[in-house]
């Protein structure tokens, strides 16, 4: 496999979950490897700008919250008057964040896999010219990831923290006292939780007529239920046209969804969270003749090739979901291909998890996607569900909100998706999408032993639900 024609035997374009994990992988299996990336630190949007730092602020705001709305005092943890320190979140935050990009740069080292800092850019299929360098390779992975859609009429400008993308709802330097969210998305929620939770009033307006598309409509259909309940304002089916900034207020022009009368929102701080797209520009895919699809993303085959022979693509800028989680698992699997093994990534089992309070979660087909599956044939399925309510563990813990749902195939009993709302359905999901990786029927799940008393009792009895009766309930 190692040629001496090339400098490596694999370069990967992009040092996020997909790539860098690709670049490690390829390098354990002995091949020459190097990384392109340009940002100054590695990991990507995820480890820098996404999924991590909005964990810490998520964690430092769930704790501020306990503290300063009484979930202590009930507990009998008595405070004095509870202030916020938002230098010292912000300052933890970039601390988890430096010492996980810290840990993949010595992750780098220690798998000799070479760093090239800078912009990548094709000359042709195995020749890429990064920063003042031209390096070959007999592979290349393009692992560029995705980044913040534009919203027309609403320009970000992160500096001054007015209209903010993700990157720049995770760095503001105050709690805004009204917060409009645009997309009630994953982000949305999330960063509308984090300064909801510090303080803000935040507004979600949504174009559909329910938040978190994609996920179970009975996930979001309760969602919607408890993030107003805890005082969000959701507008759904609701566009924003535009928005204009007079000093510290932005004005923003809302419509109905369908179109009709406008109305205008002030805010004095707009946080745009309507998707990603994915980066393709600029890196010279012209060079090689690599299209991409209507969507801007680049097709490939199950083992990462694209229509150019040596170039293969992982992650956001691919069809599918664009998780962390995904892409670092076709990281692994796409360096597995180029190693000559059998790498594979089954993307019917993906979990998706929204780390508000309480999270949210889920993996494989929703109940709809089952009964479209089924052709429409309501007895095709079998849906149980259990409420946490009912959990001994979420009770004790004064955790109500909630429910898990298994769905199964009526005919065979195999699991075909679990959806679930509960205090850590982030963790919890890990066992239904290993059961379904297993391809486990319901009964397997239901005659499985479950520590007591645990949240997870839930997914057992949800489990038990499907055929046969939950005991506590
Ligand atoms: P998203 O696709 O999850 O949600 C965007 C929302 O904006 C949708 O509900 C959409 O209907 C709505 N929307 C679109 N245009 C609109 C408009 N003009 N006005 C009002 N609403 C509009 O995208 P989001 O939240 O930006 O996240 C981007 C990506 O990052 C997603 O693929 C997500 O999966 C990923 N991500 C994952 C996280 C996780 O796994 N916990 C956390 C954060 C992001």
């Amino acid at each position: 496999m190692a040629s001496q024609n090339y400098d490596y035997d694999v370069l990967v374009i992009g040092a996020g979950p997909g790539g860098y994990v690709a670049a490690i992988r390829a390098a354990q299996l002995g091949l020459r490897t190097a990384c392109a990336e340009a940002r100054e630190t590695l990991g990507g949007t995820c480890l820098n700008v996404g999924c991590i730092p909005s964990k810490a602020l998520l964690h430092g705001s769930e704790l501020f919250e306990a503290a300063a709305h009484g979930t202590l005092a009930r507990f009998g943890v008595k405070t004095a008057e509870v202030e916020l320190d938002l230098p010292a979140l912000q300052g933890e935050k970039a601390a988890a964040v430096r010492e996980l990009t810290d840990g993949i740069a010595f992750l780098f080292r220690k798998n000799k896999v070479d760093w090239l800092k800078g912009q990548a850019v094709f000359r042709d299929a195995h020749t890429v010219a990064v920063a003042d360098r031209t390096v070959t390779a007999r592979n290349v992975v393009i692992a560029t990831g995705s980044s913040v859609m534009p919203l027309p009429g609403v320009d970000v400008d992160n500096a001054r923290g007015m209209i903010v993308d993700s990157t720049g709802a995770l760095a503001l330097d105050r709690v805004p006292e009204h917060m409009v969210v645009i997309g009630g998305g994953v982000i949305g929620l999330e960063l509308g939780s984090v300064w909801r939770r510090l303080g803000a009033k935040v507004t979600v307006v949504e174009f559909l007529d329910a938040l978190l598309p994609g996920m179970d409509g009975e996930v979001r259909k309760e969602a919607a239920r408890l993030f107003r309940k805890q005082g969000m304002e959701l507008r759904l089916s609701t566009k924003v046209t535009r928005a204009v900034t007079r000093g510290r207020k932005v004005t923003l022009t809302l419509e109905p969804a369908a179109g009709g009368d406008s109305e205008t929102l002030e805010a004095d701080c707009v946080l745009v969270a309507i998707g990603r797209r994915p980066n393709t520009e600029g890196l010279g895919l012209d060079a090689i003749g690599l299209a991409l699809n209507p969507r801007g993303q680049i097709e490939t085959d199950h083992q990462f090739r694209t229509k150019v022979d040596g170039v293969r693509a992982i992650g956001d800028v691919i069809p599918g979901p664009m998780l962390a989680h995904k892409a670092e698992d076709e990281g692994i699997a796409v360096a597995e291909n180029i190693a000559g093994q059998i790498g594979i990534v089954n993307h019917g089992v993906i979990p998706s998890v929204v780390y508000t309070s309480p999270e949210i979660a889920g993996v494989g087909l929703t109940e709809e996607q089952a009964l479209e599956k089924a052709g429409g044939e309501k007895g095709a399925i079998r849906v149980g569900r259990f409420p946490m309510l009912a959990n001994s563990r979420a009770k004790t813990n004064r955790e109500p909100d909630g429910f898990v749902k298994v769905i199964a195939d009526a005919g065979t009993d195999r699991v075909l998706g679990v959806w679930m709302i509960a205090s850590v359905a982030g963790t919890m999901i890990a066992q239904a999408a290993q059961a379904m990786e297993f391809g486990a029927t319901s009964e397997d799940i239901a005659y499985t032993c479950h520590a007591h008393p645990t949240h997870s009792e839930a997914v057992k009895e949800a489990a038990m639900a499907v055929l046969g009766k939950p005991i506590h309930m």
